[in-house]
């Protein structure tokens, strides 16, 4: 058996069984500049989510326009435009059980001041216009986020040795 395949060849190798245990996450240019890609992905790893894609980007506009579509016309869009461009950004897919709500509990509130502590933003961040971490909200845009920044070849799936210890 192929030990690593892409993802439309996965069913019946992993314990993930829908869209919802699938999500997208990007580390923002200032998580990427304060040297925190490493304590993301260690809080997402511990948890016991399994890491299936990942790249270091700077996003051109247009993906950045279609990342951020549905806050086109709000008054930070500008801001938050420039501030997504204005280096590189941590791409990653994610997977485990619950992936969507799992990683945005984990991510926190959009406000890192008002975040919970012991969530990303909750203990990594104090603006909200630099909240280190973007991370899927629903299992739509999980698909179209991921479809967006990543090739289907990207994306790997495989059987982590403690995929038994993890699921019953
Ligand atoms: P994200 O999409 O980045 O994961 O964040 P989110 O779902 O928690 O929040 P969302 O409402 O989708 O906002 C997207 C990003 O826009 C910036 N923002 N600035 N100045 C403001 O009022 C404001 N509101 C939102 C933040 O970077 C937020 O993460
Ligand atoms: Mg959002």
């Amino acid at each position: 058996m192929d030990p690593c395949r892409t993802k439309s060849s996965r069913q019946g190798v992993n314990p993930v069984k829908s869209a919802a245990d699938v999500t997208f996450v990007m580390i923002k240019p200032d998580g990427v500049q304060r040297g925190l890609i490493g304590e993301v992905i260690s809080r997402l790893e511990k948890k016991g989510l399994k890491l299936v894609a990942a790249k270091l980007e700077c996003i051109p506009e247009p993906r950045v326009i279609e990342q951020y579509a549905e806050h086109l016309e709000k008054p930070f869009f500008p801001s938050l435009r420039a501030y997504i461009m204005s280096g590189p950004c941590f791409l990653m897919v994610w997977e485990g059980r619950g992936a969507v709500a799992v990683v945005r509990r984990l991510v926190g509130t959009t406000n890192p001041t008002e975040a919970d502590p012991g969530t990303i933003r909750g203990d990594l961040a104090l603006d909200i216009g630099r909240n280190v971490v973007h991370a899927s909200d629903s299992e739509t845009s999980a698909e179209r986020e991921i479809a967006l920044h990543f090739r289907a070849e990207e994306v790997i799936s495989y059987v982590r040795t403690d995929d038994a210890a993890l699921y019953e």
